[in-house]
């Protein structure tokens, strides 16, 4: 069996990592700063392959933590700083990538700056295997496999708030979340990447029942990036979430207002104070939704998917992409979840391990009367 590597094995999502590859047989190699603090994280009687230390500050160590390993699976955040070592070392030691990452700009570098590299070192690397965007990645190439010529695709999420949304993040996410502040995004316009501050576009969103149409807001999203690659002659890509339009006001003033060093600093220290690491309870009622909205010649189709526990999935996306580089080959270079493989048969390799369904519609034209 090949074998798999989880930088980050310490972490609240490369913990969920470790646990989906021992779920699906595999015998990880487990790599951190900190050896001890691995072994802690886990039962003595895990079979894991290997602990390994490695600071990702480190390149000889990080080089060397990969001896042996197929897939490099990491959850090590926020990736902007830390994230390009890791993938320099996987193509330098010619191992396959597959990361956790929802930031885009971090994204866009692998996509445009280590795609030449990647090839040329024989490697496949898939950015944004989790929760983003792995969902809007694959949903939006099976909407737009259902209609002629798509000239727009409109990805919403949505992960409905009961209670305390600090409560549903992680603190990696939150030190993420901070470290993007006051930074415009990137949405694909007419052909073009262009930029835009979040909560700055709009749209109704429709998702499936029972949650039904909602208002939702523009955030910098992977499938910007990744969906022109895959959906020839796409002109315009953008991702939304769906917040009630009050917040989605609030939102797009903070994004504003973090331009401002004084208050992105004082937005940081608040998030960093948050609560504790989701409990596996406060996961499992997670509940999360994407719907991807294609426009063709012929009208228009949706494909969406929804389910429960956003780090579950971003485990079990992670770990099924990683599966899927090594039983399809694809063609190396970085690349998305939908270009490397069968958007439909991903989805269903996810659905057997989580509780994610997904489907695809055609709403009925109007018709003029
Ligand atoms: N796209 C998605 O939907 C999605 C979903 C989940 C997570 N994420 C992202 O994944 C990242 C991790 O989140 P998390 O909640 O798992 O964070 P976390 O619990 O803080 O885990 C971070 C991990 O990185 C390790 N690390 C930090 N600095 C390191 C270094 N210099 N060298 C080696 N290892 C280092 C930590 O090791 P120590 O234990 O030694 O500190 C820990 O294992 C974040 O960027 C988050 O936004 C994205």
């Amino acid at each position: 069996m090949s074998t798999l590597a989880v930088l980050g094995a310490s972490g609240y999502t490369g913990r969920l990592v470790v646990a989906e590859c021992l779920r699906q047989g595999h015998h990880p190699v487990l790599i951190g700063r900190d050896p001890t603090r691995i072994r802690s994280s886990f039962d003595s009687d895990v079979e894991v392959a290997a602990i390994r230390r490695a600071d990702v500050g480190d390149a000889t160590a990080l080089r060397r933590a990969l001896d042996g390993v197929d897939v490099l699976l990491t959850t090590v955040g926020p990736f902007e700083p830390l994230g390009r070592d890791v993938l320099d070392a996987a193509i330098d030691t010619g191992t396959h990538y597959v990361d956790s990452t929802g930031e885009q700009p971090f994204i866009h570098w692998a996509l445009t700056e280590r795609d030449l590299p990647a090839r040329d070192a024989g490697i496949v690397a898939v950015p944004a295997a989790g929760f983003e965007f792995l969902p809007g990645d694959l949903l939006a190439s099976l909407a737009a496999g259902a209609v002629a010529w798509p000239s727009e695709v409109h990805v919403a999420y949505t992960v409905p708030s009961s209670g305390r949304t600090a409560r549903r993040v992680s603190a990696g996410t939150r030190r993420t979340i901070a470290a993007l502040l006051g930074r415009p995004g990137l949405a694909f316009e007419h052909g073009e990447l262009v930029e835009e501050m979040p909560f700055e576009s709009r749209r109704l969103a429709w998702f499936p029942r029972p949650v039904g149409p909602r208002h939702a807001a523009g955030i910098p999203g992977g499938e910007a990036l990744t969906v022109p690659r895959h959906v020839a002659d796409v002109r315009t890509v953008r991702t939304y979430l769906a917040v009630p339009s009050w917040k989605a006001e609030f939102g797009q003033m903070g994004a504003n207002l973090a331009r401002w060093a004084p208050a992105r600093r004082a937005v940081t220290r608040f998030l960093e104070r948050g609560g504790a690491d989701p409990s596996p309870e406060v996961r499992a009622q997670t509940r999360w939704g994407c719907v991807a909205e294609a426009e063709g010649q012929d009208g228009v189709a949706r494909a969406w998917a929804y389910g429960h526990d956003v780090y579950g999935l971003t485990a079990v996306g992670m770990v099924a992409v990683a599966e899927g580089i090594l039983a399809s080959q694809p063609l190396a270079g970085v690349t998305s979840p939908a270009a490397m493989s069968d958007a439909g048969e991903l989805l269903d390799v996810v659905a057997a391990r989580s509780d994610l369904r997904w489907s695809v519609t055609r709403p009925e034209p109007d018709i003029p009367t």
